[in-house]
């Protein structure tokens, strides 16, 4: 009896300690990675940042074993995190940290998130071999977020709709730009109704632009919300939001910045070494130099440079919480060592057309 009644207030004392250690140190990881990450050693700490990791993310799984695999998965990413930040060889170097994705391993990552990216046989015949717009002069910085032509960054969840955010999210630039008005557009309407795109499958950007232009417009995510599945086609959808055409950039890293100085531009990466980025300027660690290889469509809204590093700002759309706030930083004017840019970003990038119908207050700075 009385060594019953010792184990039980054994299992109250774990219970209360338990309950304290979590709210004294909340922020143990919440630094995403950095901090005290590293001096974490005994199973018991790991399982402990687990447990709190799982509260944070509304994380739960349907059985012991479940738990015990994915217990093993965030391990090993602990240890590769812990390496991988060890190695950073400056302050504004990226950083990897526990973020949502912390219990599915790379290869289940690459499963869910990324998948080859095929370009349509008619790309090529879009190229634009010289911008309409000035490229000369061009400012040192540009970040449409400042201008209020950049919406929310959403979350696709388990469908990889990648393509279709890049394509609402450019679409909703140039809509600014043109007509002063920034509204959030129906991706799931592209799911649904482009035939040539594949839905939740994944896909590229180019098919879906075409889908806009030719059916007149696209609807708004307000009339026409997201449901992260594939559906079927909504016949009343409505043309708020029209574009003319869908251009294609020539390639160069030149091209490329000149048009992002005039609106956002949609781009496709690798973006194969990615799971765990929370922030800092990605050089293209598990990219390929020479390589086209694209697995993430996605949206430069902007241009900068830190610390003598010049970058791109790339809006995703795998939520707010991953990388910094949604956005990835990725390196740009790199040596010819990176023909197609880092993470090929040069490699396929392409941008709507919208004809002037009226005066815009951004419209001097994008034309
Ligand atoms: C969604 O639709 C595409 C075709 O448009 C199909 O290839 C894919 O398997 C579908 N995905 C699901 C989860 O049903
Ligand atoms: C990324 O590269 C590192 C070595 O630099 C390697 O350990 C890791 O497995 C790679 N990750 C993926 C997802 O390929
Ligand atoms: C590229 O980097 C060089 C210095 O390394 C700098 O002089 C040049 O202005 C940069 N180009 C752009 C477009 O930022």
């Amino acid at each position: 009896m009385s060594s019953q009644m010792a184990r039980l207030f054994l299992l109250f004392i774990l219970l209360v300690s338990f309950t304290w250690l979590s709210f004294a140190f909340p922020s143990a990881y919440s630094n995403h990675g950095r901090g005290k990450l590293h001096k974490l050693s005994s199973e018991e700490e790991v399982l402990q940042l687990f447990q709190e990791w799982q509260n944070e993310h509304g994380r739960k799984y349907g059985n012991p074993q479940e738990k015990a695999k994915r217990f093993n998965i965030f391990q090993r990413n602990l240890r590769y995190i812990n390496e991988m930040n060890a190695k950073r060889k400056s302050p504004t170097q990226h950083r990897l940290g526990l973020n949502k994705f912390a219990d599915m391993s790379p290869e289940e990552f690459a499963e869910t998130y990324l998948k080859q990216i095929e370009m349509p046989s008619n790309f090529e015949s879009r190229k634009v071999r010289k911008d309409d717009g000035d490229c000369e002069n061009l400012p040192d910085s540009v970040d449409w977020r400042e201008k209020g032509a950049v919406t929310e960054v959403r979350d696709q969840g388990d469908c990889q709709s990648h393509w279709a955010f890049s394509v609402t999210g450019a679409i909703e630039g140039i809509n600014k730009i043109v007509t002063g008005n920034l509204v959030t557009l129906s991706a799931q309407e592209l799911l649904d109704c482009d035939p040539a795109s594949h839905g939740c499958a994944g896909g590229f950007y180019f098919n879906a632009f075409g889908y806009v232009i030719d059916n007149g417009g696209i609807d708004t995510e307000a009339n026409y919300p997201y449901r992260a599945k594939n559906g079927t086609c909504n016949e009343n959808a409505k043309k708020v939001v029209s574009i003319d055409n869908l251009l294609v950039v020539d390639g160069t890293e030149k091209g490329l910045l000149c048009r992002v100085s005039k609106q956002p531009v949609s781009v496709s990466i690798d973006a194969t070494g990615l799971q765990f980025y929370t922030g800092g300027v990605y050089g293209g660690d598990n990219c390929t130099k020479n390589s086209r290889f694209a697995t993430f469509v996605c949206l430069i809204v902007g241009y900068g440079s830190v610390g003598g590093e010049d970058y791109w700002i790339v809006k995703t759309s795998w939520g707010k919480e991953w990388g910094e706030k949604g956005y990835l930083l990725i390196k740009r004017n790199v040596s010819e060592e990176w023909p197609y840019g880092v993470c090929a970003i040069n490699a396929a990038a392409g941008y709507p057309i919208k004809k002037v119908s009226s005066a815009s207050p951004l419209l001097s700075a994008a034309i």
